[in-house]
């Protein structure tokens, strides 16, 4: 099952979905071959993928990162929405899960825009910056390991350029974000940065509720 949106009962997500949802059928079947796996949870919802997508198109993004692919599904709605010479450039540490989505890249013809990268994200993003990628890319997709997040955050933002976009997913973490007495590592890590990212200067910043919280920031 998918993270759906905060403050929206089934019914009505009933009839944004029939309104809305435009899901290309190889992602539905990713979807699909995804929700038997254990952690199908940590997928992001059809319509958070088209929100992406659109995203992506509307700033003209050519070049995208995303930190935590799992079986690839956000991936494919960005690969999709990228231009024929597009890339992405996928960070996991989970070989097996990636594989997952490999055919379903393929068959919807976008396996060629994707260069998966197997390591801890913060190395590939450290040897992105090192190799002068700084400022080469527009888009960028967090959602990993959530102790994680400030670093990928600060390195995404290195590595746009002005007027690329960062998605950081699960900032509501549930709720928990919003309870004192909840004091995982995750949560205290998410709740940092939703504290740090409301007063910095550097982006211009939004915090929707859908999902399980999609945080924009804008590098200005
Ligand atoms: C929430 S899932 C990603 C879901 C995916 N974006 C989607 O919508 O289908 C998180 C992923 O982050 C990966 N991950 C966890 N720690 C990581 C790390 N240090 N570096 C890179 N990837 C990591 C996990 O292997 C997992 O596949």
């Amino acid at each position: 099952m998918s993270r759906r949106s905060w403050g929206i009962d089934e019914k009505v997500r009933r009839y944004l979905l029939d309104h809305s949802l435009r899901e290309p059928p190889v992602a539905a079947e990713l979807r699909a071959a995804t929700a038997k796996l254990p952690h199908a949870g940590m997928q992001i919802s059809p319509e958070q993928g088209q929100l992406m997508a659109l995203l992506v198109q509307a700033i003209g993004a050519r070049r995208a990162i995303e930190i935590g692919t799992f079986t690839g599904y956000s991936a494919l709605w960005v690969a999709l929405a990228l231009p024929a010479d597009g890339r992405l450039l996928c960070c996991d540490v989970s070989a097996e899960w990636t594989a997952v989505g490999k055919p379903y890249w393929q068959k919807a013809g976008v396996a060629g825009k994707i260069d998966l990268r197997i390591a801890p994200a913060i190395e590939t993003l450290d040897r992105l910056l090192a190799a002068g990628q700084a400022g080469a890319y527009d888009f960028a997709f967090i959602d990993a390991d959530k102790t994680g997040y400030d670093g990928y955050y600060e390195r995404c933002l290195r590595l746009l350029r002005p007027g690329g976009l960062i998605g950081i997913d699960n900032v509501l973490w549930g709720g928990d974000v919003a309870e004192p007495k909840k004091r995982s590592a995750d949560t205290l890590a998410l709740r940092a940065l939703n504290k740090k990212l409301h007063h910095d200067e550097r982006v211009a910043l939004s915090m929707l509720p859908v999902g399980d919280g999609l945080t924009l920031a804008l590098k200005r």
